[in-house]
C-alpha cells in the first residue's frame, strides 16, 4: 500500500532540478561550479562546496528542514557538522527508511560541503527544500537587500551616485586620501598581483582599516563620504554613538549584525565608523560596561574582515588619545586632519565666497588662520544670513548688491571669534 502511494506522488525531473538551482543562483548569486547534481541509477545526489559552515547555518538548516519535512531525525548535530534524515509519516514504520532524503552539512577537516542524497527521485516538496537550503548555504544577500537592511539598522547609506553637497578639495589632503584609500579601492587587482609575486602564501596587502583623526570640524566625516564618491563605492555610515545610546543593551548584537550584513554585501564598500570614540572608556559606570562590550565586538569584527576583500573600514575620531590601544592598533594607517592651512582656506573661500576679489579673499584667509573648516563655513553662512536679515529690515533687498563684502565677512569673523573666544 505504502509503495503504491509513493508511486503516485509526482516526482521531478533532473532538468527541473537544474532549472530550480539556476533560479536560486540568479536570485542570490553563487558560483554554479560549486554545485554538482547527479541522478545516477535514479539516485539523487547534490554536492555543494560552501564558503563557510557556521553554527547559525546548521541551525537555520534544521529550521528549513522542519518547514519542508513532516518528520526527520537528527543523526548528528555538533559543531560544524549536521546530518539529518527524513522519516516516514508513520514514525514507527521503518519501511524504506534508508531511501528517504538525507541532508549532511560538514565543516570538518577543511571540507565545507552540503550534501543532499536520496535513493530515488525527488518529490516537489523535497525540491523546494533543496532550493531553500542552497539559498541559505550559498547565497549572499542581494546587494539592494543588504543595503536596505543596513539602513534599517540605523546606518546611513551613501551611494556614489547620490548627490552630495559640493566641497572644496584641499590638494594635499586629497593626495593623501588618494594614496591611502582611493587607489587601493579602485585598483585592488594591482595590489593583489604584487602580493602574489612577493608572498610565499598569498595575503591581502591593501589597507583594511584607516583611521581619520583630528580636531572637531576639520572635515573627517565629510571626507569619508567623499572618498566613496571618488572611488565609486557605497559608504555605509555607522553612527556608533547612536547605536550605543539608542540600543542600550542591544547594541553589541546590532553592531555585530551590521558587520555581518556588510560582509554579505556582494560589492566592495566602505564601512565608516564615525565617532569611534563613543567606544572610549566612559566614566559613567553603566555606559562603561556597555562600551567595553561593544569595543570587544568591534575588535573581533575588524579582525574578521581582515581576510574579506570587499570591505574597507574607515574610523573617525577627534579623541585619539582616549581610544583603546588595541583598537588603534587595528588600523593600518592614521590620517591626521588639522585646521586648514592658508592655501586651504583660500580654496575654501573660493568655494564659500566665490565673489570676493582674489586679494580680498587672500587677506580674509589670513585672518581666518587657526579656524576649523566648520568654523570658516559657519562664518560665511552667518555673514550671508545677517546680510539677508538687514536687507529685509531695511526694505533694500531688491535694490543693493546682494553678496557680503570682504569687510562684512571680517566683521562677522570678529564677532564669531568674540562669541567663541577663539
Ligand atoms: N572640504 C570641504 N569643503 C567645504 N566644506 C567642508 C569641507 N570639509 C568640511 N566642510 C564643512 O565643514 C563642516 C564640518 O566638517 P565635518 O563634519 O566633516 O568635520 P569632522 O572632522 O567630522 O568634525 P567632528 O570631529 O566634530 O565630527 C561640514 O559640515 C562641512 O559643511
Ligand atoms: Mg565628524
Amino acid at each position: 500500500m505504502a509503495e503504491a502511494a509513493a508511486k503516485n506522488t509526482p516526482t521531478v525531473q533532473l532538468s527541473e532540478i537544474r532549472a530550480e538551482v539556476d533560479r536560486v543562483q540568479q536570485e542570490v548569486g553563487f558560483d554554479t561550479q560549486k554545485v554538482q547534481i547527479s541522478f545516477e541509477r535514479s539516485d539523487f545526489n547534490l554536492r555543494a562546496e560552501l564558503p563557510e559552515v557556521t553554527d547559525a547555518l546548521l541551525i537555520d538548516a534544521m529550521a528549513i528542514a522542519k518547514r519542508h519535512l513532516e518528520n526527520w531525525r537528527l543523526h548528528t548535530f555538533e559543531k560544524s557538522f549536521l546530518s539529518l534524515q527524513a522519516l516516514n509519516e508513520n514514525l514507527f514504520s521503518s519501511e524504506g527508511l534508508l531511501d528517504k532524503i538525507k541532508i549532511r552539512i560538514s565543516g570538518l577537516y577543511g571540507e565545507k560541503t552540503l550534501e543532499i542524497t536520496k535513493k530515488g527521485a525527488l518529490v516537489p516538496a523535497e525540491l523546494s527544500l533543496v532550493a531553500s537550503l542552497l539559498k541559505r548555504a550559498l547565497g549572499k544577500l542581494r546587494a539592494a537587500d543588504a543595503l536596505a537592511e543596513l539602513a534599517e539598522m540605523g546606518c546611513h547609506i551613501y551611494r556614489p551616485t547620490d548627490a552630495i553637497a559640493g566641497i572644496a578639495i584641499f590638494a594635499r589632503l586629497r593626495e593623501k586620501l588618494r594614496e591611502t584609500l582611493v587607489l587601493p579601492l579602485k585598483n585592488p587587482e594591482v595590489y593583489d598581483r604584487i602580493a602574489r609575486e612577493t608572498r610565499s602564501e598569498f595575503a591581502v596587502n591593501r589597507p583594511r582599516a584607516v583611521l581619520f583623526t583630528g580636531p572637531p570640524g576639520t572635515g573627517k566625516t565629510t571626507m569619508a563620504r567623499h572618498v566613496g564618491k571618488e572611488a565609486g563605492l557605497v559608504v555605509v555610515h555607522v553612527p556608533l554613538e547612536n547605536i550605543l545610546s539608542a540600543y542600550y543593551g542591544e547594541s553589541t548584537k546590532r553592531l555585530g549584525a551590521i558587520f555581518d550584513i556588510a560582509m554579505a554585501y556582494r560589492e566592495p564598500l566602505v564601512l565608516f565608523l564615525d565617532e569611534i570614540d563613543a567606544l572610549a572608556p566612559s566614566r559613567n559606570e553603566k555606559l562603561f560596561e556597555a562600551s567595553r562590550r561593544l569595543l570587544s565586538v568591534l575588535l573581533r569584527k575588524i579582525d574578521g574582515i581582515e581576510a574579506q576583500a570587499n570591505i574597507i573600514t574607515v574610523g573617525a575620531t577627534n579623541r585619539l588619545q582616549d581610544l583603546d590601544s588595541a583598537l588603534v592598533s587595528r588600523f593600518d594607517s592614521i590620517l591626521e586632519f588639522s585646521e586648514p592651512a592658508a592655501e586651504d582656506i583660500r580654496e575654501l573661500l573660493a568655494f564659500y565666497a566665490k565673489h570676493l576679489p582674489i586679494d580680498k579673499s587672500a587677506q580674509l584667509a589670513q585672518e581666518m588662520a587657526g579656524l576649523s573648516v566648520r568654523a570658516i563655513r559657519d562664518v560665511c553662512l552667518k555673514a550671508e544670513r545677517q546680510l539677508a536679515r538687514e536687507k529685509i529690515d531695511q526694505g533694500t533687498a531688491a535694490t543693493t548688491p546682494s553678496a557680503p563684502t570682504a569687510a562684512y565677512y571680517q566683521r562677522t569673523l570678529a564677532e564669531y571669534r568674540m562669541s567663541r573666544a577663539i
